[in-house]
């Protein structure tokens, strides 16, 4: 049967594109959901989209992906140094996590270098633009396949 994966998306990701472009690129959301559903297919799994500006429903999501998703891709943006209901809901999945950033985040302010999610993330990746989202399902694919 075909694996499910959830990439989730925190605040502000809608807005890539327009958004600090010099940081982020110019693809948009929508570029990264095609490259994230192509990238998906070709791993042989099925990957579901999905961007929230609010943390409580982000941590609904990821209460959603224990019913359904084998792993999780998540960037969850100024979340990720902010929020410990995000990492106890990562907690409560099963699956591997894997953390992307566009950016690098370690080459920015020093309260962009520590990561609630990173104490679950099963591997992070940063810095690599929105190629990360691709590198980030590739090794989910592995871990599942292990
Ligand atoms: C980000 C990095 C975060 O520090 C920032 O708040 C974001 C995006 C990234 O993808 O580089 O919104 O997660």
């Amino acid at each position: 049967m075909t694996k499910i994966v959830h990439v989730l998306n925190g605040p502000n990701l809608n807005l890539l594109g327009k958004r600090q472009p010099e940081l982020y690129g110019h693809e948009t959301l929508g570029d990264v959901e095609k490259l994230c559903a192509e990238t998906a297919r070709s791993l042989g799994l099925v990957s579901q989209f999905r961007q929230s500006n609010l943390e409580g429903e982000i941590v609904e999501q990821i209460h959603a992906a224990r019913d359904t998703a084998a792993g999780i891709v998540i960037n969850p943006a100024a979340y990720t140094h902010t929020s410990v209901a995000i990492l106890d809901a990562l907690n409560a999945f099963d699956g591997p996590v894997i953390e992307v950033h566009i950016s690098n985040v370690h080459k920015r302010e020093s309260f962009r270098h520590h990561s609630y999610v990173s104490l679950r993330a099963d591997a992070v990746i940063a810095g690599c633009g929105v190629q990360g989202y691709a590198l980030g399902l590739q090794r989910l694919a592995t871990l599942l396949q292990a």
